[in-house]
Parts: structure tokens; C-alpha cells; sequence
């Protein structure tokens, strides 16, 4: 199966985007793009570095950039850092050529998922249920307003949310090539 069109996913960190883009890409042989690697391997630092070294602003220019030259591609599945919804500018671009998959998790599975690393400079001191809670709220109009399709995942396996999508995406959008 081929897509003419690319699956952007969105979401909360810890919300799953990494793990369904490789069950995508090993099940249907979809690309993927995952944009945070390719800031870090562009900018040849981490994303906390990034945002220690240059600040916010710096790394949402890049994920703006990033999505506009994402554009020219299709069956591709690209999955967005947890903020990358917070642009108007950013969703205009991912509506181009994709379409939209909000994945949604609870902030305790969230706490459950990034309490042991360092790598979200977002939630930096802020590292519990009701902080994330509360991000997680104060975001919530953005998410579901970009989505042209959601899924539940809290406790889904991979393998359930992945056939959910697909099947609200072919609802969606018929053009399969
Ligand atoms: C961010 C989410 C992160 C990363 C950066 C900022 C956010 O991506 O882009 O740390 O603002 O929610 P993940 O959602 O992949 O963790």
C-alpha cells in the first residue's frame, strides 16, 4: 500500500508518535520522518542543547522550516514534536499534503513514560501528573483543532491503535496509489 499523501502525527510528548511511526513504517513500508532527529542531526546537538544554546524560538523556527520542505513528500509518516501544533503556520503547513492523526494519552501514562529521562527540555522542573495535567489542558484546543483524525491509546497495543488509525484514515481520505 502507497499513500499519495503523507500521516502527520501530533500529540502530547509521551503520547506514543515514535513508536506507532516504526510500527508503520515496519507494517506497511511507509518513510518516516522523525522531525526531532533530524533537528538534532542537523543542528549536531541535542534537543535540550538546542534549547539551553539558542532558546525556544530558535528550535520552533526549525520545526517550521522542517515542515514547509516536508511538504513535497507522500506515503511518508512524519512525526511531530509534541509542540509543533502550537503555530497556526505549522498546522496550515501539515494540512498541505498530510493528513492529520492526533494520538491522545492520559498525563499519568505521560508521567509513567518520560519520568526517567532528560530529554524534553518542556518539562524540565515540571516532571509530574499535574503540571503535565495542566500543559497537557492549556494545549488541548490546539491539538484537537489541527486533527483531521484522533485515536485513544491508553491502554491499546500498538498493534490496535495502528489499525484504528488506518481505518479512520480510509474513511478520511480515499486516494491510496
Ligand atoms: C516538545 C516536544 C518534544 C520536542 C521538544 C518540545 C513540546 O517532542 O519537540 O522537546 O513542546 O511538546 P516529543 O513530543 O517527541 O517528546
Amino acid at each position: 500500500m502507497k499513500m499519495d499523501y503523507n500521516i502527520v502525527l501530533i500529540g502530547f510528548m509521551g503520547a506514543g508518535k515514535t513508536t506507532v511511526s516504526e510500527y508503520l513504517r515496519d507494517t506497511y513500508g511507509m518513510d518516516v520522518v522523525e522531525m526531532d532527529q533530524v533537528i538534532a542531526e542537523r543542528e549536531g546537538m541535542t534537543i535540550s542543547d538546542i534549547f539551553s544554546v539558542h532558546g525556544e524560538e530558535y528550535f520552533r523556527n526549525l520545526e517550521t522550516n522542517l515542515l514547509k520542505e516536508l511538504q513535497s513528500r507522500k506515503n511518508t509518516v512524519i512525526s511531530c514534536g509534541g509542540g509543533a501544533v502550537l503555530r497556526e503556520e505549522n498546522v496550515v503547513e501539515m494540512k498541505k499534503n498530510g493528513c492529520v492523526v492526533l494520538l491522545t494519552v492520559t498525563p499519568e501514562t505521560v508521567y509513567e513514560r518520560v519520568k526517567d529521562s532528560d530529554g524534553r527540555p518542556i518539562l524540565k522542573g515540571r516532571k509530574n501528573i499535574n503540571d503535565i495535567m495542566e500543559l497537557m489542558e492549556k494545549r488541548k484546543g490546539k491539538y484537537e483543532a489541527a486533527a483531521d483524525v484522533m485515536v485513544a491509546t491508553d491502554g491499546m497495543t500498538i498493534q490496535d491503535i495502528c489499525e484504528e488509525m488506518m481505518k479512520k484514515l480510509m474513511e478520511h481520505r480515499t486516494d491510496v496509489i
